[in-house]
Parts: structure tokens; C-alpha cells; sequence
């Protein structure tokens, strides 16, 4: 898939096949998210694929009761092995990398004709347990993948002209 095809049509699906997905599609999506850059380089980033039945049942408990988060064959939760660096931009670098680093994983799923959906809302201690990282280890995201049950919607987008300002920020839009 051509690359602004793959950014036009990925969607987050909440409803997955009941199909596993091959390992050999998953490493190419995990060499996607390895090739991402880091801040210095670091590469703190870390991504446990958990495909269990059981522990992807813990992690919809830890997503709030998402139920389409146990319903996906994988998802993949991204942590980092991180000292908590804070960048002079005030931003700190694991959260920034890991995030960079599951947009190559999304992206990269699309292209292979995978639905994903990130997944924002859930809390720490639980998805730590269902993994077993210890408690240095910041869980960043979650992410769903599988092949897709559902269609794209229209995407709701503000348009560019709102986005997009040549030379000077504009507080008067
Ligand atoms: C950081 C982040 C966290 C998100 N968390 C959730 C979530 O917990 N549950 C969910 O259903 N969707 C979640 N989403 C999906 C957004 O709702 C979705 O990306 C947005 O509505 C735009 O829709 P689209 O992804 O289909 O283009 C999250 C998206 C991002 C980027």
C-alpha cells in the first residue's frame, strides 16, 4: 500500500475476526516499531505481545472493561526501560519515543490489512501485574490488533487551515 493510502486508512477498529495473526506479519511490524527514532538514540522503548485469552482478559480489566480489548487476538502493551529523562523542551523522552514508536506499529499494521486501536484509558498497576514488569517500568500504551470485523468510518478531522500556520503561530483562529 502506497504510504498516504496506509496514514488515509487507518482507523481505530473495535471489532476484530476471530483470526490469529501470523508471527511472521507480527515481526514485521515489530521491525517497523524497532526502526523508529529515540531521543539520543536510546531506544528505551519495549513491547510485550501478549495473545494469551487470560491475560488479555486482565488487561480489558485494566482498560476499564474495554470488552474489545480482550476480543482482539493481540495487543501489544509499550513500556519502556527508562530512566524518566526529561528533555530541555520539558517533555519526557520515553513517553515521546514509545509514542513514535507505536505510531510506526499502527501504521505498519495497516499496511499489512490489520486493524489496531490505541488504547489511552487504563491503569498501570493492573497491566503491570498481567505482564509482570516491575514497578520501574512505565506502561505508555496499549494497543489492539487483529483483522478487522468492522468498516472505517469517515474520519472527523478539523480542517488544515486550522492545523496549518506559515510562519507565526495565530491565536486568532
Ligand atoms: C493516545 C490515544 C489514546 C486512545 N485511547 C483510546 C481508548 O482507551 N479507547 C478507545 O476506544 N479509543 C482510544 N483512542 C482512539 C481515539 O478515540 C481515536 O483515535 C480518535 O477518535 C480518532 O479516530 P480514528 O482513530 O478512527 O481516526 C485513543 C487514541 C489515542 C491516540
Amino acid at each position: 500500500m502506497e504510504f498516504y493510502d496506509v496514514v488515509a486508512s487507518r482507523y481505530s477498529c473495535r471489532r476484530y475476526l476471530d483470526r490469529p495473526v501470523e508471527e511472521a506479519t507480527l515481526l514485521r511490524i515489530l521491525e517497523a516499531a524497532r526502526l523508529a527514532p529515540s531521543a539520543n538514540n536510546r531506544q528505551e522503548s519495549r513491547f510485550v505481545v501478549v495473545r494469551d485469552p487470560e491475560t488479555r482478559e486482565a488487561l480489558k480489566e485494566a482498560a476499564h472493561g474495554q470488552s474489545f480489548v480482550a476480543e482482539a487476538p493481540v495487543v501489544v502493551v509499550a513500556c519502556a526501560e527508562t530512566d524518566e529523562r526529561v528533555m530541555s523542551s520539558g517533555f519526557r523522552a520515553d513517553v515521546v519515543d514509545v509514542t513514535i514508536a507505536m505510531e510506526h506499529v499502527a501504521l505498519a499494521a495497516t499496511a499489512e490489512g490489520l486493524g489496531t486501536c490505541w488504547i489511552g484509558a487504563f491503569d498501570q498497576e493492573p497491566v503491570r501485574r498481567a505482564i509482570g514488569a516491575p514497578d520501574s517500568v512505565p506502561i505508555v500504551h496499549l494497543m489492539t490488533l487483529g483483522y478487522p470485523a468492522d468498516e472505517p468510518r469517515l474520519k472527523s478531522r478539523l480542517p488544515l487551515d486550522i492545523l496549518y500556520m506559515p510562519e507565526r503561530y495565530r491565536a486568532d483562529r
